[in-house]
């Protein structure tokens, strides 16, 4: 088997100063290439403590206390904050909630994304701009020459996490991590959104990372389910074992909950692992 693109091997994430017990603890997860894998659990599971452990961007309070988090081998932890901050905007493709913060306030979406397309694949400028305008369009953005024209304050969240969306797109990444990726956005550019971030994992031999509350999503397209409970992974499988033999009762009241509302039933056709 190839290398895997993602691991994590026994992580631990704790609060520095006191003793409080870990938000993370021993989580280990591994995403080969074309892996989906979806993070499901409740509020204040530790998702998204997760998703930024794996970035290195978890708050100043909060520490890698054990385990390894490694990017196609290397241990992120060897690397400098310079080395993870172009990783972040190559290799990883983080899209979180506050995506404002992960746009370059000085620069101008045409510009962030157009320096990507004349730097990498020498095309030049109108063809650049074209093609960031029709990155834009697919993710539902209107009026896309006009957004090429503004910088990150003057989008709204959702429009900046768009943005993201669509810059993760053209780095091709390795591995995109996401945390509620299509929150607030309405159906059918959910929709769009991840077919186009389906499409790239299996075009580019990538992976992903989707935390979700979704199961709708996860049952589309995730290959396998993580679920967090309390900082753990109390249950991993592929999606199609997950929902129709859940082994942890965590699991199965999260199923029940979905269940009742009519959003996911037995054996939904699961995205196709590659
Ligand atoms: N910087 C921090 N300092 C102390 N505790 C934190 C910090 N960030 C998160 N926590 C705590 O860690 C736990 C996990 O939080 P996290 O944000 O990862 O949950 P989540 O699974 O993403 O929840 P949600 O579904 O609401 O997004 C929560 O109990 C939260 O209060
Ligand atoms: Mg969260």
């Amino acid at each position: 088997m190839s290398q895997p693109i993602l691991q994590l091997e026994s992580v631990t994430v704790e609060t520095t100063g006191d003793s409080r017990a870990p938000l993370l603890e021993d989580v280990s997860l591994e995403l080969g290439v074309g892996d989906v894998i979806g993070v499901v659990g409740e509020a204040g599971a530790g998702k998204t403590v997760l998703v930024r452990t794996v970035l290195r961007l978890l708050p100043e309070n909060l520490r890698l206390a054990r385990g390894r988090v490694r990017l196609k081998g290397t241990d992120l932890n060897t690397l400098g904050e310079a080395e993870l901050r172009r990783l972040r905007g190559t290799e990883l493709a983080p899209i979180l909630p506050d995506a404002k913060s992960q746009l370059n306030p000085l620069l101008r979406v045409g510009d962030m994304m157009t320096a990507v397309l004349r730097t990498r694949e020498k095309v030049g400028g109108k063809e650049a701009r074209e093609r960031a305008a029709a990155l834009l369009q697919t993710v539902g953005i209107t009026d896309p020459a006009r957004r090429l024209e503004a910088y990150p304050h003057e989008l709204s969240g959702g429009m900046a996490q768009r943005v993201c969306i669509a810059l993760a797109l053209m780095h091709s990444p390795s591995v995109i991590i996401a945390d509620e990726p299509t929150a607030g956005l309405d159906v059918t550019v959910q929709r769009q959104v991840l077919d186009l971030m389906a499409g790239l994992v299996r075009a580019r031999d990538a992976a992903q990372l989707i935390v979700t509350r979704d199961l709708g999503i996860v049952a589309h397209y995730c290959g396998r389910v993580a679920v967090m409970q309390g900082g753990r992974i109390v249950e991993m499988a592929p999606t199609i074992q997950l929902f129709d033999s859940p082994q942890h009762p965590h699991t199965r009241e999260l199923l029940k909950a979905v269940r009742r509302k009519g959003v996911v039933h037995r054996s939904q056709p699961v995205a196709e692992r590659a």
